[in-house]
């Protein structure tokens, strides 16, 4: 048995001990996993996708500032360091029974063996799976859209840019054809929408103008906010910042403005003062916000006395799901008074990792409280129990707000004593690098970002179409 394990020293499963399904391998499930003590648990992970992804810097990716490849780590890089062997299975979980405590899972792959369903047990459950894209049911928003969440995402839209801008010098293409094709749209002023306008516009100023120096001059960004100014969530004066910077970089922002509808060639909006128009486009980027996958919507279905929010789960103060007993949720697929950040999901996978700790700590002083030969090792073991029982809730501690709005410019909210401190500029970004740096997920990261970034400066970004 020892030989098949890698690596070797690991210890064997314990059917004896207690058994973690993770669900996933985002922000909330890996920080889970790397802090979970595994000497204590049996642990399984599921997820569609083998790997975690340092989502702050995908915007980068869409063109070619960063390689997706520097910004992701296999799950099994966590797994493999472990103590205990930990199962991985590249799958979606379809179903959630919290009757029999099993789960059903599918392998939704391209390759698919003899058998791609299976159900496993669950002692204890963790849902850090996420949420999908918002499209608020707007026709042709999946049809015609790009979203940028996933790596897949960011190599379509990069792929969709250059395709637009060779297709719009193939010869003979009309001035309207051109202006259409080299318009790129972006819905949703939220930091994703902000960030792939402002990668988008280093692109076309540094490299574009130079390939394409009869297009480059053509190509427009739009983009388009349904709320009375971008990025809500950061102080007055940065979101004047920002939009200002935007004006100097000849990016066109309509604020005020909702997409009713997509089509192949165009976006259909409804103006401030309440008049439709059309916005033609060649590359949309579709960003408003988040919504509930369909797993967590019939779990939700399911446990209708204890959960009544659509929007995610319903979490108590220790990240149990209400309504179950051995049921964790955490991250983006929760409904929380917190925002759905990276911070948030980081932290609460941690927290949580620390609760199992105590809970298995219980266990144990239980049992040798029961043990003890003497009174006075009794008292002793019982006051350590007590200690232990003492769960703290989960406490969110909020780092600051961070977001690039291009031309090597970043804005930053940072908590300041009792207030807050904001600062945008040249100089933010700088600390902006270094906060990013700082956390990706492992040193090899790390060193693939900031060759990134030197043969960016060097060499310029690569403009083939992959
Ligand atoms: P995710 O990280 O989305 O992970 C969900 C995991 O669940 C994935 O592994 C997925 O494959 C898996 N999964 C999905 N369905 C199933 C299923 N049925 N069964 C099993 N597994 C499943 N936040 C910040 O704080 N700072 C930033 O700078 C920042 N930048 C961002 C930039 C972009 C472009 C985007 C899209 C988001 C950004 N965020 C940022 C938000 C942040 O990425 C999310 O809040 C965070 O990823 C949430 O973590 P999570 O673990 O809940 O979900
Ligand atoms: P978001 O929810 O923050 O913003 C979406 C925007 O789209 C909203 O401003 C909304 O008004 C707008 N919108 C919705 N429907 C619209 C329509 N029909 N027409 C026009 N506009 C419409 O979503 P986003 O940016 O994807 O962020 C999701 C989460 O990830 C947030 O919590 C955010 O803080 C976090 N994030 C953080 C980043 C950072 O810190 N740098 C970067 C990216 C995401």
């Amino acid at each position: 048995m020892w030989e098949q394990r890698n690596p070797v020293f690991q210890a064997e499963i314990d059917p004896s001990k207690k058994t973690i399904v993770v669900l996933g391998s985002g922000w909330a499930s890996t920080s889970f996993l790397k802090a979970i003590d595994t000497d204590h648990y049996n642990v399984v992970v599921v997820s569609p996708r083998n790997y975690f992804l340092f989502t702050p810097l995908l915007p980068s990716c869409t063109v070619g500032t960063i390689d997706v490849r520097s910004l992701i780590e296999p799950v099994r890089f966590i797994t493999r360091h472990k103590s205990r062997e930990v199962r991985v299975y590249e799958a979606e979980c379809t179903d959630i029974d919290t009757d029999t405590k099993t789960i059903t899972i599918t392998d939704n792959s391209d390759v698919k063996g003899e058998n791609s369903v299976s159900t496993l047990a669950y002692d204890y459950l963790v849902i850090g799976v996420g949420a999908q894209n918002q499209t608020f049911g707007i026709k042709g928003v999946e049809q015609y859209g790009c979203f940028l969440k996933e790596v897949w995402d960011a190599q379509k839209i990069r792929s969709k840019l250059m395709d637009c801008i060779e297709t719009a010098a193939f010869p003979g293409q009309s001035p309207e054809e051109i202006d259409r094709l080299l318009h790129m749209v972006v819905v949703g002023g939220g930091p994703t929408g902000v960030e792939y306008a402002a990668e988008l516009h280093d692109f076309l100023v540094d490299d574009l103008s130079s390939w394409y120096p009869e297009l480059a001059g053509k190509i427009k960004i739009t983009l388009v906010e349904a709320l009375l100014n971008l990025l809500p969530a950061f102080s007055k004066q940065l979101i004047e910042y920002t939009e200002s910077t935007f004006k100097e970089q000849n990016i066109t922002i309509h604020t005020k403005t909702m997409v009713k509808e997509v089509r192949e060639k165009d976006i259909v909006v409804q103006k401030p003062d309440g008049t439709p128009d059309t916005i033609p486009y060649g590359l949309l980027v579709w960003a408003t916000g988040n919504t509930t996958r369909p797993l967590i919507k019939n779990l939700i279905a399911r446990l209708p006395e204890t959960q009544t929010i659509r929007r995610g789960l319903e979490v108590d103060d220790w990240l149990r799901l209400k309504g179950t007993e051995e049921i964790f949720a955490l991250g983006d697929a929760t409904a929380t008074k917190y925002a759905p950040t990276a911070q948030v999901a980081a932290q609460q996978g941690k927290y949580l990792a620390r609760l199992f700790h105590q809970l298995a700590m219980q266990e144990l002083l239980q049992n040798e409280v029961g043990l003890a030969s003497t009174d006075a090792e009794k008292v002793a073991k019982e006051r350590k129990l007590r200690k232990v029982k003492d769960i703290k809730p989960f406490k969110y501690s909020h780092q600051g707000s961070l977001c690039y709005i291009g031309s090597d410019k970043a804005i930053a909210d940072l908590p300041f004593g009792q207030g807050n401190v904001s600062s945008g500029g040249v100089a933010t970004y700088a600390f902006w690098r270094s906060a990013y740096i700082s956390n990706l997920f492992s040193s090899r990261n790390r060193a693939l970002v900031i060759t990134d970034w030197l043969k960016k400066t060097v060499l310029g970004r690569d403009i083939s179409r992959e």
